[in-house]
């Protein structure tokens, strides 16, 4: 035995813990970052960028430019970087903090670890782009600039839009910022333009609003989960870690804790004792809660979810008709980048419109282990500065004897593979194709009408 550990034995509980604290903490950190569900780094997805955070990663070879091809269109739709808790998150952890402190358990090793933790979260960082945050979005136009070069040329115009949250204000500000005054990108583009009606589509469909957002009965997955067996058990592992009686700790509650363990290392870089609360398996729990909202809430639990988005999925397929005809009458594309900040709940239902990430069965209170393998885990499709990325190409026809212009979609900068043709490359007449019923009936203002008869079960949803 080390002889530090010798001395800590003498001194009281608390001094103890503090001493015990790093190598345990260094553990706890390993463990647990990769079931943060949207609360995710961005580095979980892509873990290269620790190393180097303007690396290109080890698929950049594999995603070349294909053959005789040049790009002619790049629409990146992102996600805000690393943010602070909202005013209602930082409340609850307020509270919680707090009544750890008003029972300082002097056996109780984690309660002491996080008395002596500073609450320095104030209500008016309200989910603002945290200094962390800006960097991700530097970073990130950095990398898409060196991978697009033609795109990313001197003079080349730039339409940035974005929701209305500072946050993603924030972002686009530090995305531009990011691609440098070398670019020296065309002067007259304008600042970043608001339009919530594509990036905060959600807000706009009434169908929506009234019927998930508003409606206790549709995150009915949700709660009976919270109440689960699965929950219990972390709940009172949580409970006797603080020495708390359970009754006093419920799901909510657990959940901040779990999401301050995940900001402090999104905002901070460091491990706070919050993350001793939890083991692996319990990460993967409080991963399946997230997951099991997000589900239900803005991906495919109900169908609006996603129709809502079919107001940026057109508009998107719109610019992509412009600059195939503006390429095919030998003009210049008018919109060569279009970069546009929203929202996890921007791109979730856009990608569930898509088809991407769908598992055979639903996600549901009681199919835990059976989704253990699931491929909607959100912190994998939407951490902080997540990105979807459509590259339009002209492609020379002698070469490749295939159609004139060809599309790529990179989620997190690693390409997609459509499912039409299991290929990370499609003609754009053959994606058309794919999505024609969307692209033809899906019309925003039908879909996000409400609906006349009264529904109030959510087996008519
Ligand atoms: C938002 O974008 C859509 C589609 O490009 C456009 O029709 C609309 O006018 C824009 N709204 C604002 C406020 O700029
Ligand atoms: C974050 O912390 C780890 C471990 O302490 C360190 O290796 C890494 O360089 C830090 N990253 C940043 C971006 O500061
Ligand atoms: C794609 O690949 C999967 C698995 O290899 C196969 O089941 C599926 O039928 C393929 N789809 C197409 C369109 O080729
Ligand atoms: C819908 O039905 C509920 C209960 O049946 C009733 O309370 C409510 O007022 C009705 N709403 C409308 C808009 O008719």
């Amino acid at each position: 035995m080390p002889p530090r550990w010798t001395n800590a034995a003498a001194l009281p509980s608390a001094a103890r813990v503090l001493l015990l604290l790093p190598p345990l903490l260094a553990l706890a950190s390993a463990g647990l970052s990769g079931y943060f569900g949207t609360k995710s780094r961005y580095e979980e997805v892509n873990p290269h960028l620790m190393e180097d955070p303007l690396s290109l990663g080890p698929s950049a070879a594999a995603s070349r430019l294909p053959a005789a091809c040049a790009p002619l269109q790049l629409r990146a739709v992102l996600r805000h970087g690393t943010r602070y808790p909202t005013t209602g998150q930082i409340r609850r952890l307020g509270q919680l903090h707090a009544r750890l402190l008003r029972r300082p358990a002097a056996d109780c090793p984690a309660s002491a670890g996080l008395a002596s933790w500073q609450m320095w979260y104030e209500e008016s960082l309200d989910g603002r782009l945290a200094p962390q945050g800006r960097r991700d979005m530097e970073h990130l136009a950095r990398r898409l600039a060196a991978r697009f070069p033609a795109l990313f040329a001197a003079r080349r115009r730039l339409s940035l839009a974005s929701s209305s949250k500072h946050r993603c204000l924030q972002s686009g500000a530090a995305f531009r910022r990011g691609l440098g005054p070398s670019l020296s990108l065309g002067g007259d583009e304008v600042e970043v333009e608001v339009n919530d009606s594509l990036m905060r589509f959600f807000d706009h469909c009434a169908k929506f609003v009234a019927l998930v957002e508003e409606n206790e009965a549709a995150m009915c997955q949700v709660n009976a989960f919270k109440e689960g067996p699965e929950m219990k058990k972390v709940l009172e592992k949580v409970a006797s870690a603080l020495c708390l009686p359970v009754e006093e700790l419920n799901a909510d509650l657990v959940q901040v804790a779990f999401l301050t363990c995940s900001y402090e290392l999104a905002i901070k870089n460091v491990t706070s004792p919050w993350c001793l609360l939890f083991t692996e398996e319990d990460a993967k729990v409080l991963e399946y809660l997230n997951d099991l909202k997000q589900y239900w809430k803005r991906g495919y639990g109900y169908d609006i979810n996603s129709r809502s988005s079919c107001i940026l999925f057109q508009d998107i397929f719109q610019q992509l008709d412009k600059a195939v005809e503006e390429s095919k009458s030998s003009k210049p594309i008018s919109s060569p980048l279009i970069v546009q900040v929203g929202h996890a709940e921007t791109l979730q239902p856009l990608l569930a419109l898509m088809g991407f990430f769908k598992d055979e069965e639903p996600l549901r209170a009681n199919n835990y282990v059976r989704q253990m393998h699931r491929k909607f885990r959100s912190g994998r499709i939407v951490p902080y500065a997540a990105n979807l990325v459509f590259v339009l190409y002209h492609c020379d026809q002698v070469k490749t004897s295939k159609e004139e212009y060809q599309v790529q979609m990179l989620l997190n900068e690693k390409m997609l593979v459509f499912h039409h043709s299991n290929e990370t490359i499609s003609t754009y007449m053959d994606l058309k194709d794919y999505y024609k019923d969307i692209l033809e009936n899906c019309h925003f203002k039908e879909e996000c009408e409400l609906p006349k008869a009264n529904i109030t079960s959510v087996d008519e949803l």
